[in-house]
């Protein structure tokens, strides 16, 4: 065996100088035969991911992590960082277990590694493509430069629950953004050769529907329609299996009755067979396990299930290490099902180079010189200030170098809160506060004074599990009313007040779902006091959600929503704040009036009996006491220049399905400095065999116009933007008349129409 197990050692890495064309080939070859030594516990062992146990997200299920390796028992690794760490870990495998197959090794790079970017519900507000590319990029420079090639990201769950916590992880309320966002950060991630030591392998997650869990709590039931998922939660986790994406995580949420991760139709017939999806599927996190809380069997059966459905790893819960011999003993699954299972994450591995070089991951030199560098910083801080959006102003913003700017509130002196949820590689101790960055920014040209104002809340339970992971928020022990007071004495020297409120870092994230989503009341309170000043007040607005914010929408005179920006977000506040750069951001989520009228979302279906005329009316679609209007609609954000939009001119009225057609616009920029606008294109199919929704986003493009210029921007539709999944699942485009928009948010529009022959 010792010979055969040299040969097939060298076999392997003789393969790895084949060339890209026959690749696929030569790594299926290399599988073979490195399989065909396998023990069917090895098999097994490929399967299990245990947590390394430096950030946990859950209990920690596996003991003497290392001793499983050496046998043979342990696939990969996650949770762990360091180029040191990591080293460790792997000669352990390539040194003591028996076939030395290299482990992969795993982490939550979700927005940046140690140079943190906007968290992604920020990050989609940029609308930019290649900036939200670039940022996964730098995310993988770092992280793979640190030890780490595989990454749990992105998050591409479509979610139209604000009280949901982890609707910052993910991308906003629409398939159409999201599948572009999904698309370019699998892309950025992944590069064109995943070989490379700087690019790390992407797994989109969380496969599916994770986003519309009842009532907005977390890991709570799902039940939709299947047209609806085809239609609006599906398209975004296809467009990452398009793009090439090498792993899926499945979900915690069961989905008709069964929970995603044993889910047969889900991650088979749907994700491989429809879609093709080639790589390998891993749980979240104890999901396996979980499956015994679900309700449908113990950890042998949920195990078998999940192997069954098309499983391939189990991260955590130790179910398929612990359960598949006997099951494969007692004929509830094959030795084959294991082999394939086994297959797929060997292959990864071959495509990661691993076989190759094991450490390749393992450079000290790049792990000192290009992680938190300035370029990198630099960027994340250029990129937070395109995710900011200006929901409000006045004609306070932006502020002048001058004076004494008051700066007050919880968030405003906050350097462990700057990063946001899920930045478990942040340096905390060096992210830019908004005080730092306003301080920076105006040097000696204007004053600084600085109050906290007031508490993130007055309920310490809440800010103590809103500031966990060191985000501290630094409790002052003072009464609400002596913070207030001592903000309202540094304010009664000052021109303007800005104030830092909002969300912790962890108020919303995992396990963070809210039942009120307002700003909390005491921060409210020091508002309204700040406010009787008469003092102009702006707003920097800090959450992970979209937040109700009608009183603020009518009292305060500027908003700025900068979300949690990242290791430079106070620098970038400081660069929107005086105006160095013109905010462009534009929601991708509907933020409501209330929290009573969620789920609300722009791609609506009309009812049958719309709301037509002012509210309220008896009998039809609406609230009595609030109207059917969001506060902020999905694509509004607003600049320090004004845009006028020109009628919408369409090549042709009617067009055959074998056309193309194209839709004009004239945007200009009415005001007095140079903006960006995110033009928006959206379609509304009239007459359909299934019901469509009012409005849907269809294309968009991000321009830059000096001030009176005027740019034509051409929207090309085909027969695929037309299509929808129809009742029996089949991808049309049916004939009828469809009307278009074209503005700057998904309100404010201008209409055309035609007809699709
Ligand atoms: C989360 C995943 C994450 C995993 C590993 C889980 O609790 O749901 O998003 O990737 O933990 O940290």
């Amino acid at each position: 065996m010792k010979t055969l197990v040299g040969f097939a050692i060298l076999f392997l890495v003789a393969g790895c100088n084949k060339t890209p064309s026959n690749q696929q080939t030569s790594i299926e070859g290399r599988v073979d035969s490195l399989i065909s030594l396998m023990t069917l516990e090895e098999k097994i062992g490929q399967l299990n991911l245990p947590s390394a146990g430096a950030f946990v997200t859950g209990s920690v299920e596996s003991s003497d992590i290392a001793k499983k390796i050496e046998q043979g028992k342990v696939g990969g690794l996650f949770n762990i960082k360091t180029v040191a760490n990591i080293r460790e870990m792997q000669k352990i495998a390539i040194d003591k277990s028996r076939l030395k197959i290299p482990l992969i090794f795993g982490m939550d790079v979700i927005h940046g590694y140690e140079s943190v970017f906007p968290i992604p519900l920020g990050l989609s507000c940029s609308w930019d493509m290649k900036l939200i590319e670039r940022s996964a990029r730098i995310a993988a420079i770092e992280a793979s430069a640190d030890g780490i090639n595989w990454t749990f990201s992105p998050m591409v769950d479509i979610s139209r629950d604000p009280r949901w916590g982890r609707i910052s992880e993910g991308s906003g309320e629409d398939p159409y953004l999201g599948s572009q966002i999904a698309k370019a950060m699998v892309i950025g991630f992944q590069g064109n050769d995943l070989s490379a030591n700087n690019t790390i392998m992407s797994c989109v997650k969380h496969y599916a529907l994770y986003g519309a869990s009842e009532a907005g709590r977390d890991y709570n039931t799902t039940d939709m329609s299947r047209h609806r998922m085809y239609n609006e939660y599906f398209p975004p986790y296809q467009a990452a299996v398009d793009a090439g994406v090498g792993s899926v995580m499945a979900s915690f949420n069961e989905i008709d009755g069964i929970p995603a991760t044993a889910n047969k139709w889900l991650l088979t017939d749907v994700l491989r067979t429809q879609w093709g999806f080639k790589g390998f599927l891993v749980s979240d996190y104890t999901g396996i396990s979980e499956m015994i809380n679900h309700g449908i069997g113990d950890l042998q059966t949920v195990s078998a299930l999940a192997l069954d459905a098309g499983l391939d790893m189990d991260m955590v819960s130790e179910g398929l290490l612990n359960t598949l011999g006997n099951s494969v003993k007692e004929g509830k699954v094959t030795e084959q099902q294991i082999t394939e299972a086994c297959r797929r994450i060997l292959e990864a591995k071959f495509k990661l180079g691993l076989f190759d070089n094991p450490y390749k991951y393992c450079d000290d030199n790049r792990a000192t010189s290009e992680v938190f560098t300035a370029a990198n910083r630099a960027e994340a801080r250029s990129t937070a200030a395109q995710s900011f959006v200006l929901l409000k102003n006045n004609n306070v913003l932006p502020l002048k170098r001058s004076g004494t700017i008051a700066l007050v509130g919880p968030l405003a002196d906050a350097k462990e809160n700057m990063t946001g949820t899920w930045s478990v590689a942040a340096r905390f101790s060096e992210s830019i506060s908004v005080l730092e960055g306003l301080k920076k920014s105006v040097g000696s040209n204007a004053k600084i004074v600085y109050a906290k104002g007031s508490n993130l809340t007055e309920d310490e339970v809440l800010e103590k599990n809103s500031t966990l992971f060191g985000k501290s928020l630094h409790r002052d022990t003072r009464t609400a009313a002596q913070l207030r007071d001592e903000a309202l004495r540094i304010a009664k020297s000052a021109d303007v007040i800005v104030a830092a409120v909002g969300e912790a870092a962890e108020m919303s994230g995992e396990a963070a779902s809210r039942t009120n989503i307002e700003i909390p009341e005491t921060q409210k309170e020091l508002i309204k006091a700040l406010l009787k000043t008469g003092k102009p007040v702006v707003l920097v607005l800090f959450t992970g959600r979209p937040l109700a914010l009608a009183w603020e929408e009518e009292n305060v005179p500027a908003i700025l929503n900068v979300w949690f920006g990242g290791s430079e977000a106070g620098d970038a506040i400081a660069d929107v704040v005086f105006g160095d750069v013109n905010p462009s951001g534009k929601l991708s989520t509907t933020f409501p009036q209330n929290v009573g009228q969620v789920p609300i979302y722009y791609a609506h279906k009309n009812t049958g009996r719309p709301l037509r005329g002012p509210w309220f009316q008896k009998f039809q679609s609406n609230y009595l006491d609030v109207s059917n209007e969001p506060l902020y609609p999905f694509g509004y954000g607003l600049s320090y220049t004004t845009f006028s939009y020109s009628e919408v001119k369409l090549s042709s009225a009617i067009i055959s399905s074998a056309d193309s057609l194209v839709v004009s616009v004239d945007v200009t920029n009415t005001g007095s400095r140079e903006g960006k606008e995110v033009v928006q294109l959206y379609i509304r199919d009239v007459v359909g065999s299934i019901t469509r929704p009012v409005k849907e986003l269809k294309a968009f493009e991000k321009i830059t116009l000096k001030s009176g210029e005027t740019k034509t921007v051409n929207f090309t539709l085909g027969k695929k933007d037309l299509s929808f999944y129809n009742a029996d699942l089949n991808f049309v485009a049916e004939p009828g008349e469809f009307h278009v928009f074209v503005g700057g948010n998904s309100r404010d529009v201008k209409q055309g129409s035609f007809v699709l022959k």
